[in-house]
């Protein structure tokens, strides 16, 4: 069934995303320090191109007219992340006004519009000094991270409508394994203390916006994927098992059940009953960033003894993911599957990158709009069979820097022209105005409706 015919209910929330680093640029504006990501991108030339998240979007210094974009838009939610470096530069104790200026004003902004303001507090640019002190290799930045996440609590608690702690720790844990996100090399097997640690200060941020008295709701948002097994080998099977172990369990089970997933008979990390209490401390709701699903093969193997495998005759996007929308629903089946005490679920990502162009001032892309309603379609079977999911953010509502992988991959609803920062809504803004708008629209059911 075409998603425009689908009906979803009238407190559903509509929205976007974003993240600090891939869109704000001004990135030693106003008393900002830098980020580990700032580092990263000095450090070695730039990602892929030479870029740097130094201008990007320069969404800083244009907020009023991306603020008026989601206006026209419609969105009635907007994901965004703090940087943590502009509010505190050093990680600790000083707070930056200037910093906390331009939030404040993208929050007022997004109220005065009747857009709900849904903040994320790492979104992984942490600031480069506390990255000196270890990282989230020193279990005490779990302790700065929630005198961060008190601090914004105190500041924003009366109108941010849902928090989100820490955006993907899994993606955080492989980025540190692998070397692609700390600048002092890979962690391999060690990455898992950055696990570990970053489910502490996830539980001491839920604590300090509690104990902050903050109104909206709270949360942490996981990318979650959905195994299959390439082959129904005995090593294949072994191998899913570990991918699911580590890739989709790793976080969502401490969190959920208070215990780490087995891998190999073994829990993959030990934890003390107070770290356990910590960690299970009560959420309001779970995010989930949802992109593709992932086929794993025993061997070759990478770091954690699994290999991931082709998808037949699936097209992959242009970051190498299979493009099968349609598989979205086999994650949420299983979530909802797998653990009785889910907290309501917000899709917090969702999108697919393209090669997109402005040509005579439109923005073709068919494909976008294609996955996305695709995606809605599995988003709303989940709900008839009983889930409960009650917000979808698309990933992005700007085109911006892809992290490693720099500008080429562009997520938007809308064309950002990186010579001249000229936004250009593409067919998919307008496509995602006009679903939005008829959901609105939709009159409540007659009594007598049978
Ligand atoms: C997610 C990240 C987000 C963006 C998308 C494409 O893993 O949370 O910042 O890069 O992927």
């Amino acid at each position: 069934m075409a998603a425009e015919a689908q009906r979803f209910p009238a407190e559903f929330r509509w929205g976007a995303a974003t993240a600090a680093y891939q869109i704000e640029g001004a990135w030693d504006a106003d008393g900002k320090g830098a980020s580990v990501w700032d580092t990263l991108a000095h450090r070695h030339g730039g990602f892929a191109g030479g870029s740097t998240g130094d201008v990007a979007c320069d969404h800083y210094h244009r907020l009023d007219e991306d603020l008026d974009l989601m206006g026209r838009l419609g969105l009635t939610s907007y994901r965004f992340s703090v940087s943590w470096p502009r509010v505190q530069p050093d990680g600790r104790a000083a707070w930056n006004q200037a910093g906390l200026d331009f939030y404040q004003r993208l929050v007022d902004g997004l109220l005065f519009r009747g857009i709900e303001p849904v903040l994320t507090l790492y979104h992984w640019d942490h600031p480069q000094a506390v990255e000196d002190r270890g990282g989230w290799l020193n279990r005490a930045m779990a302790g700065w991270f929630a005198d961060y996440a008190e601090g914004m609590g105190r500041r924003f608690g009366d109108r941010v409508a849902q928090w989100i702690t820490v955006n993907e720790p899994l993606s955080v844990m492989l980025a540190s394994a692998l070397g692609s996100s700390r600048p002092d090399g890979p962690l391999g097997e060690d990455s898992l203390v950055v696990a570990h640690h970053l489910l502490l200060a996830h539980g001491l941020a839920v604590r300090g916006l509690r104990g902050a008295g903050v109104r909206g709701q709270i949360g942490i948002a996981l990318n979650l994927a959905g195994v299959e097994p390439a082959g129904d080998r005995p090593a294949d099977l072994t191998a899913t098992a570990r991918a699911e172990a580590h890739e989709e369990r790793l976080f969502l089970d401490p969190l959920l059940t208070g215990r780490y997933p087995l891998f190999d008979g073994r829990p993959v990390v030990e934890c003390s009953a107070a770290d356990r209490d910590l960690i299970t401390t009560p959420i309001d709701f779970l995010g989930v960033n949802w992109y593709a699903p992932a086929r794993i093969a025993a061997g070759p193997t990478g770091l954690f003894g699994y290999a991931r495998a082709d998808f037949p005759g699936a097209e992959q996007n242009m970051l190498g993911w299979p493009v099968l929308p349609d598989r979205f629903g086999v994650l949420l089946r299983w979530l909802a599957a797998n653990y009785p005490r889910l907290p309501p679920v917000h899709i917090t990502e969702n999108g697919l990158p393209l090669p997109d162009a402005v040509e005579h001032g439109a923005v073709r892309d068919p494909l976008r709009i294609d996955y996305l309603s695709r995606c809605l379609a599995q988003i709303r079977e989940a709900m008839d069979a009983g889930m409960d999911i009650r917000g979808y953010h698309v990933w992005s509502l700007l085109d911006n820097l892809e992290w490693n992988f720099g500008y080429e991959p562009r997520f938007g609803l809308i064309h950002v022209d990186y010579d001249t920062l000229a936004r250009t809504p593409k067919d998919s803004y307008y496509w995602y105005r006009d679903f939005i708008a008829a959901q609105r629209r939709q009159p409540k059911e007659p009594a007598w409706h049978g």
